[in-house]
């Protein structure tokens, strides 16, 4: 589906899949779980979802002789540190806008983990005192100004790399990997579970997963806590990126499964049992997951499969797209484990 555009290589290859049995066997040995390894997916700065999704952007990033990547997200955004990372590995100045998107009192949190890792790798970062909106927003805007006022010559990504117009794209390769991997591995999965918040992930995997009618087999667990935009982002990008890659059909609203019980109390805040599904995981599997995204998935899985959302002998594919660096920000709250 992806043959007319071009990419650029930022990760190893495929992504692998492993299955783990230990938690499948906790959560009552009826259905199989699987995860696919974006959180391994490329050196650098411990890769994630953006890597794969900025392998079809940073080629109109070239093309257009910009000399600066601009992009936002919260304090501990794993987006930003990932388009610092990208920005290194291409020679480009990388500007950063980091909004309070989390209201979290851990006295480090805007010191360690991801954007630790930004300002090491030279990105220019401006704290700016705003809340949670995954739209585009004004600050980011005014920083694609200065760096032009300052004879710069920005690219703009907007947060998540979601809103963009080739945005969808690398989640479609996505699930075009899964199903060559389903033919080596001579079985298909009935469910893929994903995290969803800025919302090209899940919607590259609909318009991926829609060419064998498996569209709404992805389930899209909402950690935003304003699943509204996110439902109405996810399907306007999904309908995009079906024009985009010509997929011969339209995608609907009845394309988008969003699960809105796990993103509570706010986004970026773990409740207790998002705790407890990261500590389960990491102790059945040794598979860790961070309080802002996987976490909030991963529970979310947990839960459908004791509620018997799936049906006994499924066969359910988590994504994990990495995020691990955000729970240094969250030490208080795992000082114990
Ligand atoms: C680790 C992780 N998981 C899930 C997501 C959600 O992906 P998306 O913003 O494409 O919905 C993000 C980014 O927002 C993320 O960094």
């Amino acid at each position: 589906m992806l043959e007319k555009f071009e990419r650029y290589p930022l990760t190893f290859g495929p992504t692998p899949i492993e299955a783990l049995p230990r938690l499948s066997e906790r959560l009552g040995g009826e259905v199989e779980i699987y995860a696919k390894r974006e959180d391994c997916n490329s050196g650098l700065a411990f890769g994630g979802n953006k890597i794969r999704k900025l392998e079809y952007i940073v080629p109109d990033a070239i093309a257009s002789k910009a000399d600066t990547l601009v992009t936002i997200g919260g304090v501990q955004s794993n987006h930003t540190r990932q388009v610092a990372a990208v920005a290194a590995r291409l020679g480009m100045k990388c500007r950063l806008v980091q909004e309070s998107w989390v209201p979290f009192p851990d006295a480090v949190y805007d010191r360690v983990g991801n954007i630790l890792m930004s300002r090491v790798m030279g990105a220019e970062i401006e704290l700016v005192d705003e809340g949670f909106d995954i739209g585009i927003r004004e600050s980011w805007e005014r920083a694609l100004e200065d760096v032009k006022a300052k004879g710069g010559s920005p690219y703009a990504i907007p947060a998540g790399a979601s809103m963009h117009k080739y945005g969808g794209l690398g989640f479609v390769g996505f699930a075009e990997e899964v199903r060559e991997q389903e033919d080596k591995m001579g079985m298909r999965f009935d469910y893929v579970v994903v995290c969803t918040v800025t919302g090209s992930t899940h919607a590259g995997m609909i318009v991926g997963f829609a060419k064998d009618g498996r569209a709404h087999k992805v389930i899209g667990i909402d950690a935003s806590a304003t699943p509204g935009q996110t439902r109405a982002q996810v399907l306007e990008i999904a309908q995009n990126t079906a024009s985009l890659v010509e997929l011969g059909r339209e995608v609907t609203a009845d394309d988008v499964v969003l699960l809105e019980d796990y993103a509570h109390p706010a986004y970026g805040i773990p409740s207790d049992a998002t705790s407890e599904a990261i500590r389960l995981c990491a102790r059945m599997e040794g598979i860790m997951t961070d309080p802002v995204y996987e976490g909030k998935s991963m529970q979310g899985l947990i839960d459908l499969v004791r509620k018997g959302f799936f049906p006994a002998g499924s066969k359910v594919l988590y994504a994990h797209l990495g995020g691990v660096p955000a729970i240094n920000g969250y030490s208080y709250i795992y000082r114990n484990g």
